[in-house]
């Protein structure tokens, strides 16, 4: 469904990942783990064309999308919901929502769409003619899913979801993953919390200082394994 091969890619002249090739399979949740600064983030931003990678490939659908721009990898299906939210924060939750329905094929159903993202966060319907500036942690982040949904996304790349939640609230988002990883989503889902992303990940990349330093099937790791390879302890 999606691939990335031999990439390279960083900020000018600094490298931040070399040769990185990792696969992410149709309907499935692949989770890529890994400490501060090791290029998680890079790697989604340059998934989504956000960074021009300086060497590489990106596939979707078995076919290079270097040559598409942001916009157009959204058409494709491709989402990001970024590091940090990056709300509208002067607008409404209603109005983030809307924004969501940028994409071509998703504004004739921006009504029902909104509709299933109310319906999976009853919270937002009730808030949405807040200023979203003013939501909670756990709020914000529900809404930037929300708003990501919106795109009618086929691949969801998600970052870091549960930062600075509480762990009833990321035990919350956590189940809506799980809702729509049942609904056949390709997730890719960078997640710092090694036990939630064991729960729901099919695949498990670890990434280190722009490498990957370990690819299991889930059914391959525990936690114990999982965390000894992060705290290199073996
Ligand atoms: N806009 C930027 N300009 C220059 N360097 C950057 C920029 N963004 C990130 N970096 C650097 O690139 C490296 C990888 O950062 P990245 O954000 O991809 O890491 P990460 O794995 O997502 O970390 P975290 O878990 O802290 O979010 C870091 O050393 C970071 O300082
Ligand atoms: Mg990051």
């Amino acid at each position: 469904m999606l691939e990335v091969m031999n990439l390279s890619a960083g900020y000018g002249a600094m490298e931040v990942f070399w040769d990185l090739s990792l696969k992410f399979e149709g309907g499935k949740t692949t989770t890529i783990v890994g400490p501060n600064g090791a290029g998680k983030s890079t790697l989604l931003k340059t998934i989504m064309g956000l960074i021009t990678p300086m060497s590489g490939d990106v596939l979707l659908r078995n076919e290079s999308c270097l040559n598409a721009e942001t916009w157009q990898r959204i058409n494709e299906g491709l989402v990001l919901i970024p590091e940090g939210r990056l709300l509208f924060g002067d607008l409404s939750v209603e109005e983030n929502l809307i924004m969501g329905a940028y994409p071509k094929n998703s504004r004739k159903s921006l009504e029902n769409n909104k509709e299933n993202v109310f319906n999976l966060f009853p919270r937002l319907k009730e808030r949405r003619n807040q200023i979203s500036s003013t939501l909670s942690g756990g709020e914000a982040q529900m809404l930037a899913i929300g708003r990501g949904l919106m795109e009618e996304p086929k691949i969801c790349l998600i970052d870091e979801p549960s930062l600075g939640l509480s762990p009833v609230m990321t035990h919350e988002i956590f189940s809506i993953f799980r809702e729509l990883k049942e609904d056949k989503l390709t997730i890719v889902l960078v997640e710092q919390n090694t036990n939630q992303a064991l729960k729901i990940a099919d695949h498990v990349y670890l990434m280190q200082a722009g490498r990957v330093a370990l690819s299991e099937k889930r059914e391959n790791i525990d936690l114990k394994k999982l965390e000894d390879f992060y705290f290199a302890r073996n």
